[in-house]
């Protein structure tokens, strides 16, 4: 087993205690790595290593730590097509989108080495009897970050990334699916001369004992997860022991409304971008797509012709629009949806379900006639399947896409501002694309309400949930 197989706690490669795991790639199914699979006490060796490293890491200068996180993203980009072919290897996705999400994952490395030296505090005004109120902000302390596999190294670099430049220390639990990117970029993080013990990266199958220990483990002042709402809703109980703090960044259901006003061309385009990234695996891709009467017909001709131009194909391929599908199960259950939603009464005018008996490949699928009683609606698709709904009024289109429990991100297409303004207003999400499929960004507040989640993460919002305020009053000052 080569190093980067190996589980990296304080600063050493280790085998996993509980033999390895295998990864493989969705585009063949092929076993392409064994990884280290960490027993509980590895876990609890990281926390404890993590914690060791801590007392040193939040005492460096803020300029230390930003120098340390634009070393590692200079690394980064010296690795980006190496990087990228790894994300593609295990993750499936084309080769185009994995190296845009290099350059996506390492921005938020650059980002938040600039922000690091920005975490001030702030003097008060004077108290009565002469008494002088000041804030200082503090890291949290050890961090435990577990990760998904539709963004292998975005979402580790957005979580790390603040916590770094906080002065917090970290350990790692990446996706079982994809930890080979995870590990190449710790990789990077060691040659960058990032200490040991500032961060940990505990691979594994274990996913529910290792997450509860990270929620459990008194060390351990804060969780910040990606992933679907039923996992962190158990997260949550869980850090409830020790009254941990909490970023969470769970399902979606976004609306993507397109009203008569829109630029049609844009709007087609905009799903596209949307709907497809990733062949559908992302919490932001537009879910229910809502179209107001008057443009109904030319805007679902216009989708037609552009989903039927796009080619599936392995992500190694230069040129593949899509790639496979995670996993065999993510596929079952696209197959399974589809079928559900034909059955509530959606009508399938494109698409022709999965490629090839065993393949993880789905062809782009539109189905019309999708109404907020479908089993459809309420579900995350994560796969290439667009459902649409016509709507004929502003407010029919608004209440349309407010119906569901998640909050994450919504898009809304017209080339009206003050339409613009009012439905962005209303819709009831974290996040609002107006006349924009692409949203995400190191400089902006990625996260959702509802049961979409909670906290920031990006810009100046998301260093702050690193961060404790310290209240300081100075007395005896004359
Ligand atoms: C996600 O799917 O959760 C992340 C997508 C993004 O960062 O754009």
């Amino acid at each position: 087993m080569t190093k980067l197989h190996k589980a990296y706690i304080g600063g050493q490669w280790l085998a996993g205690n509980q033999g390895s795991f295998e990864v493989d790639d969705p585009a063949t199914g092929e076993i392409v790595a064994k990884v280290a699979d960490v027993s509980l006490e590895q876990v609890e060796q990281a926390i404890e290593a993590a914690h060791q490293a801590f007392g040193s890491w939040r005492r460096l200068s803020a300029q230390e730590r930003a120098d340390l996180l634009l070393a590692w993203y200079h690394k980064v980009g010296e690795n980006r097509q190496r990087l990228a072919e790894v994300i593609t290897l295990e993750s499936g996705k084309p080769i185009a989108e994995a190296l845009s999400e290099v350059d996506y994952g390492a921005s938020y490395l650059r980002w938040y080495a600039e922000e690091a030296v920005r975490a001030n505090g702030r003097t008060l005004p004077t108290l009565p009897g002469g008494r002088r109120p000041m804030t200082l902000k503090q890291p949290v302390g050890v961090v435990g970050v577990i990760t998904p596999w539709n963004f292998p190294l975005a979402m580790i670099a957005r979580k790390v990334a603040p916590a770094l430049a906080a002065g917090c220390t970290l350990v790692i639990k990446p996706a079982a699916e994809t930890p080979l990117t995870a590990l190449l970029l710790t990789g990077l993080a060691e040659e960058a001369g990032l200490p040991p013990g500032v961060i940990n990266l505990v691979p594994g199958t274990d996913a529910a004992t290792i997450g509860h220990r990270l929620c459990t483990h008194p060390k351990v002042r804060k969780l910040s997860f990606t992933g679907s709402t039923a996992v962190g809703r158990i997260l949550m109980a869980q850090s409830a022991s020790g009254i941990q703090r909490l970023s969470l960044e769970l399902g979606g259901n976004a609306p993507f409304l397109v009203f008569d006003d829109a630029n049609l061309e844009a709007a087609v385009e905009g799903l596209i971008a949307s709907k497809f990234r990733n062949s559908g695996q992302t919490c932001v891709c537009a879910n229910r797509i809502l179209v107001q009467r008057g443009i109904y017909d030319p805007f679902i001709r216009r989708l037609k012709t552009r989903m039927a131009s796009l080619t599936l194909g392995p992500g190694s391929l230069p040129g593949a629009d899509l790639g496979p599908l995670i996993s065999d199960r993510a596929i079952a259950r696209v197959e399974s949806l589809v079928d559900q939603a034909l059955e509530a009464g959606a009508v399938k005018t494109l698409g022709a379900g999965r490629v090839g008996e065993a393949s993880r490949y789905y062809s782009p699928t539109l189905l019309e006639s999708v109404t907020p009683q479908n089993p459809i609606w309420s579900q995350e698709i994560f796969g290439p399947v667009v459902t649409v709904t016509p709507f004929d009024t502003e407010e029919e289109g608004i209440a349309l896409a407010n119906h569901t429990e998640a909050g994450l991100a919504s898009y809304l297409f017209s080339d009206t501002l003050s339409r613009a303004m009012r439905v962005a207003e209303s819709l009831d999400y974290g996040m609002v694309g107006i006349n924009e499929g692409i949203i995400s960004s190191a400089t902006a507040p990625f996260g959702g309400i509802k049961s979409s989640g909670l906290g920031r993460e990006g810009g100046q919002e998301g260093l702050d949930e690193y961060l404790e305020t310290k209240y300081l009053c100075l007395g005896g000052m004359g």
